[in-house]
């Protein structure tokens, strides 16, 4: 009890020390006279860079991975693209939603029935289509849904990207995540190489012309490291590279801060950064391309320990089309054209993904009147939270040891392999691996999927299932019951 009192003052210390950063400004807007926004968008440029836009369907697919009051923000997330899709044309019927539609009506909520994604934003809840929520948001649905196959569908609204040759799809996933993996609301989680799998053959249905994906996860540059082909006219961009985390926004404590009623983060950097920027300007006039250079400096804080490397993957000639290919644009913005700037503002300190459920508890247990059940209630979820954590980290770092050796285990756990290589050559091991973990040490969770590297690296040390077994029954004698160890979230299907 004294060491877990220990890791939690220091997480506090680690968590609570996030200072006041930086101003947001909504910058970056020109506006022009009539004659000079005539000459920035002639329907010709529009022809040439937007490709057929005229017949083609644009589709998109939004998905939330997760679920909790605490992680409010990523479905917050993809409740503001919808909205900003819908503003730029597409129709309810080309937007597929997926979210677990938790944090509207949570009793947390301090606005029922509202979902801001921003301080001083507006509702983003309303209208926005139940097409798969709940125990229906599956990586099974989210693949059926790509691909256009309603016979594998499993509940759900049934929606469908059933698309044609020159149609252009647009998907965007925001959720916790780590190496080689994206987090569900549901298990099992999401491997990045059935991912590709699906895209392939969503490829190789001659059923897009373009594809762009945009992904908000730690790590989430693994997802496609050395994995999306070149030549399947997909353009990815991701939050993060394939080896680090990527960071929540407007988080309590934080300047800008969410109102003062709200004990959890109201959005994700990258994906705040993109959506602000794309809800501002005439999107005829800025390319993938431009956008993914200002999300990028926006992403990094000024390289500052609060940001993390946008990425991009696949086919980058895509990124000279224009984002209303794929986003379409809000007739409000046509005279608002992207212009490029040289001093960027930075935004706030922002809090790692990994963190936010700790900051949420920690709020909701600092604001909790003295004596109350809620406050008892909050401590409750702090403290089981972090004996997660470290029975994880601990279970992980044994495992290793009892494998490798001491001396090995270190440099064996946090090997990276260099840029353009996938994580792992072998994902049938990796699953092997994850599953045998849990099935002795509980549950890797939201939190857990940062050791991912760590047991793809035993695959690539050539361990196998038996060795592992072995270690994990010897390392994991017992683990900490709660929710977070509880087998009904992770990958064990
Ligand atoms: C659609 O899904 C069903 C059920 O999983 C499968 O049997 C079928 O082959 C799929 N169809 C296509 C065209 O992939
Ligand atoms: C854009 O500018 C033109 C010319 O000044 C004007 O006619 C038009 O109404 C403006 N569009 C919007 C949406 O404000």
């Amino acid at each position: 009890m004294t060491r877990l009192a220990a890791g939690v003052i220091c997480l506090l210390i680690s968590f609570c020390g996030i200072a006041v950063g930086g101003r947001d400004t909504v910058g970056e807007i020109l506006r022009l006279p009539s004659e000079a926004s005539r000459f920035f968008r002639p329907d010709k440029l529009n022809n040439v860079n937007s490709g057929d836009a005229s017949t083609g369907t644009r589709w998109a697919i939004l998905l939330a991975g997760s679920n909790g009051y605490w992680n409010y923000r990523h479905q917050a997330d993809v409740c503001h693209a919808y909205q900003l899709l819908r503003k730029g044309g597409l129709k309810e019927e080309n937007i597929i939603v997926f979210m677990y539609d938790d944090i509207a009506y949570n009793t947390e909520n301090p606005r029922p029935g509202v979902i801001i994604n921003n301080p001083q934003g507006e509702d983003v809840y309303k209208g926005v289509p139940k097409d798969y929520t709940g125990k229906d948001v599956t990586v099974g649905n989210f693949f059926a849904a790509i691909l256009g196959n309603k016979t594998a569908l499993t509940g759900g609204s049934g929606k469908v990207v059933d698309s044609g040759p020159n149609d252009h799809i647009f998907i965007y996933y925001t959720d916790h995540g780590g190496p080689g993996v994206l987090g569900m609301p549901t298990n099992p989680y999401l491997y990045a190489d059935d991912l590709i799998d699906v895209l392939k053959k969503k490829h190789a249905s001659g059923t897009y012309k373009s594809l762009v994906f945009y992904l908000e996860a730690c790590e989430s540059g693994s997802i496609f490291e050395g994995l999306l082909p070149k030549d399947i006219n997909i353009y990815a961009t991701t939050a993060s590279n394939a080896e680090e985390s990527s960071w929540g926004t407007y988080c309590p404590g934080e300047y800008p801060s969410p109102p003062p009623e709200y004990e959890t983060c109201l959005g994700d950097l990258y994906s705040i950064n993109w959506m602000e920027d794309s809800d501002v300007h005439n999107l005829r006039t800025e390319s993938l391309h431009q956008q993914y250079e200002l999300v990028k400096r926006k992403t990094s804080n000024e390289n500052s320990a609060y940001g993390s490397h946008v990425m991009q993957y696949g086919d980058v000639g895509l990124s000279k089309n224009h984002l209303f290919l794929y986003m379409g644009t809000d007739p409000a913005n046509e005279n608002y054209t992207f212009v490029e700037e040289n001093s960027l503002s930075s935004r706030s300190k922002a809090v790692n993904q990994r963190d936010a459920d700790l900051v949420h508890f920690w709020h909701k247990y600092r604001k909790a009147p003295e004596g109350s059940s809620r406050k008892a209630e909050a401590q409750k979820q702090f403290v089981e939270a972090i004996s997660h954590r470290m029975h994880i980290d601990h279970s992980v770092k044994l495992i290793g040891k009892l494998l490798l050796g001491i001396e090995k285990a270190t440099e064996v756990l946090n090997a990276i392999r260099p840029a353009g290589q996938p994580l792992v050559d072998d994902w049938v091991c990796l699953k092997t691996m994850v599953r045998t973990f849990e099935t002795h040490c509980g549950s890797i969770s939201q939190y857990g999927m940062k050791h991912m590297r760590s047991l793809a690296n035993l695959c690539n040390a050539g361990i196998g299932k038996e060795q592992m077994a072995e270690a994990s029954a010897q390392a994991c004698v017992s683990f900490p019951s709660g929710p977070w160890s509880s087998l009904h979230k992770g990958f064990s299907a």
